[in-house]
C-alpha cells in the first residue's frame, strides 16, 4: 500500500505520515529532507539555489547531510523552496523517490507531489491542511524548543513566501491530487490529527480493525 501524503509547511503531514508509517508498518520517506539537502549542499558549495545548473550539481549530495539537524531549520526550508523550483532537480530526485514508492510492500511518504507526481496511483493520498497561523504557531513553538531565535513575524512572512512559491512554480506545484482526502488540522492536536488519518486509510483500504 503507498500512502501519499502532501500539503504546505507545517501542516503536520509530517507527524501524520510518520504515525501512519508506525501503524501501519511501512517505510516512511520525508521528502522535503532531500530538497533540504539541496539547498544546503549549494549553500555550502557556495553556489546560488536560484541558479539551476548550481542546484542540480548539488542533487550529488552526500547521504550523511540527511542527518545534519541544520537542515530542519527555517534557512534550510527556505533554501529547500527555492531549489525546488528548478524542473532538473525535481527530475533528478525523482528516481530516488519512485523507487522507495514502489518498494514491495508500499511505504509512506510526505511532500508536496506524492499524490501528483511520485506516487499517483497511491492507494491513500491525503492532502493536510492548516490556516497560517496555526502553522506559524507551531513552526514558532518547535523553533523556541530546538533554541532557535527567531520571531513570530518572521516565521508568518517566511510561511507565506514559501507558500507562494511552491503553489505557483511551474514544476509540480503544490495541489490537491485528485482522489485525494482533505485534513484540515488548524483545530486538531496532534493525536488527533493522526486518529483521523488512520481513519481514513482503514476506509479507503475497507480495513475494519
Ligand atoms: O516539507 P519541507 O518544509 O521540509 O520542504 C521544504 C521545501 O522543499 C518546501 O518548501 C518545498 O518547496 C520543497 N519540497 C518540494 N517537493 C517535495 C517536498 C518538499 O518541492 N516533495
Amino acid at each position: 500500500m503507498i500512502i501519499a501524503v502532501d500539503g504546505p509547511t507545517a501542516s503536520g503531514k509530517g507527524t501524520i505520515a510518520k504515525a501512519l508509517a508506525q501503524h501501519f508498518c511501512l517505510p516512511h520517506l520525508d521528502t522535503g529532507m532531500l530538497y533540504r539537502a539541496v539547498g544546503q549542499q549549494v549553500a555550502l558549495n557556495g553556489g546560488d539555489p536560484d541558479s539551476e545548473a548550481d542546484s542540480l550539481a548539488a542533487c550529488a549530495f552526500p547521504d550523511s547531510l540527511l542527518v545534519d539537524p541544520d537542515l530542519r531549520s527555517e534557512v534550510s526550508g527556505g533554501l529547500a523552496s527555492r531549489v525546488s523550483v528548478h524542473p532538473r532537480v525535481r527530475q533528478a530526485l525523482y528516481d530516488r523517490q519512485r523507487m522507495f514508492a514502489t518498494q514491495p510492500g508500499g511505504a509512506v511518504l510526505d511532500g508536496r507531489d506524492i499524490g501528483t507526481v511520485i506516487a499517483p496511483e497511491a492507494e491513500v493520498k491525503l492532502f493536510i491542511i492548516a490556516s497560517v497561523a496555526a502553522r506559524a504557531e507551531r513552526r514558532f513553538l518547535e523553533m523556541q524548543r530546538t533554541g532557535r531565535e527567531v520571531t513570530l513575524a518572521e516565521i508568518t512572512t517566511d510561511l507565506e513566501a514559501r507558500d507562494l512559491r511552491d503553489a505557483t512554480r511551474s514544476a509540480a506545484p503544490l495541489i490537491q491530487a485528485e482522489g485525494a482526502i482533505v485534513i484540515d488540522t488548524s483545530l486538531l492536536s496532534p493525536s488527533e490529527a493522526i486518529a483521523r488519518a488512520i481513519s481514513f486509510v482503514d476506509l479507503l483500504t475497507g480495513n475494519t480493525g
